[in-house]
């Protein structure tokens, strides 16, 4: 049952995922994981700005950079390919999995990584739109991937080793000031994996989070600005571990979990967070 890094056996079909939020950070490390693993992906990003949150998204060209940088890494000319859709799109992620389903024959995980965040406000004064941006992208796109993206996990032919994987946050079970929709939202993110695991029993079909703590990307510099820090650097100090996490060790654990070798796990939520919920 070794197989290092979940590699595949030969005869195995090359693993097809999918995954949002891959222009930059967390998405765009667990794109270039998994290309270094092997498998063909789907890079989705919006790859546009939000005109209801104050702070940039990723770009078409950074995300058209994390396709390429990974498809070298794989050695196959087109292995990973940019996508762009809005996860707040349940047709544009239908589209997207028939993108992945017509390019690879199949699809074998999918990954809700993309993520905003907004507050500053207590909840009954924040402005609706950046509420219903944080709702709808951090919660709402998880469930419009898992609605696209289940039937074609489902559709492998058994024995199923199909993968749905959602980035919660160690917010889901933090009461954090002033960033009381983010955390409503990726509370919800953890409810629904926990369903998602039941419902799928039985297929071979998994549902599994990852909840990280304070990762080195453009989200924790917003909340650095949110509570009015200089820079993002002291949340490191609140972890156990003493620092700041890199987006490539919270890709390290997406990526095992999207391997053969999760196979004894669904329902989990698994913190990757330097200890910061101890
Ligand atoms: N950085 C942290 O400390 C931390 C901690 C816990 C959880 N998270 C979560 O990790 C995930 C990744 O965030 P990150 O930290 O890498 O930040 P990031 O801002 O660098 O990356 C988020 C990516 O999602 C994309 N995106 C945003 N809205 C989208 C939409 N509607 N449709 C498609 N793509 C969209 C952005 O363009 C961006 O490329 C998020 O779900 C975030 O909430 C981050």
């Amino acid at each position: 049952m070794a197989r290092p890094h979940g590699r595949m056996n030969s005869g195995e079909h090359r693993r097809v995922a999918l995954v949002t939020g891959a222009a930059r950070g967390i998405g765009a490390a667990t794109v270039l994981e998994l290309a270094d693993r092997g498998w063909s992906v789907l890079a989705v990003d919006i790859a546009s700005d939000d005109p209801a949150l104050p702070y940039p998204m990723g770009s078409k060209s950074e995300l058209v950079a994390v396709a390429t940088e990974a498809s070298s890494r794989v050695s196959r000319v087109g292995a990973v390919r940019p996508f762009v859709a809005d996860v707040r799109d349940p047709e544009a992620l239908r589209a997207a999995v028939a993108e992945a389903v017509d390019t690879w024959g199949g699809l074998d995980a999918a990954i809700a990584v993309a993520g905003v965040i907004a507050g500053g406000d207590p909840l009954w004064e924040m402005p609706i739109e950046r509420e219903r941006a944080v709702m709808d992208v951090c919660l709402g796109g998880v469930m419009n991937l898992a609605r696209a993206a289940i039937p074609a996990l489902l559709a492998r032919p058994e024995p199923r080793t199909g993968r749905f994987l959602a980035v919660a946050s160690a917010a889901a079970t933090k009461g954090l000031p002033l960033l009381s929709a983010y955390c409503a939202a990726k509370a919800g993110v953890t409810g629904l994996i926990r369903a998602l695991g039941a419902e799928l029993g039985g297929t071979g079909v998994s549902a599994n989070a990852v909840s990280p703590g304070s990762t080195d990307t453009e989200v924790l510099a917003e909340t650095a600005r949110i509570y009015h820090l200089p820079d993002a650097v002291r949340f490191g100090g609140q972890q156990p571990i003493g620092r700041l996490l890199a987006p490539a060790e919270i890709a390290s654990v997406l990526a095992f979990l999207a391997g053969p070798d999760s196979s004894a796990m669904t329902g989990a939520v698994v913190p990757v967070d330097g200890g910061l919920a101890l």
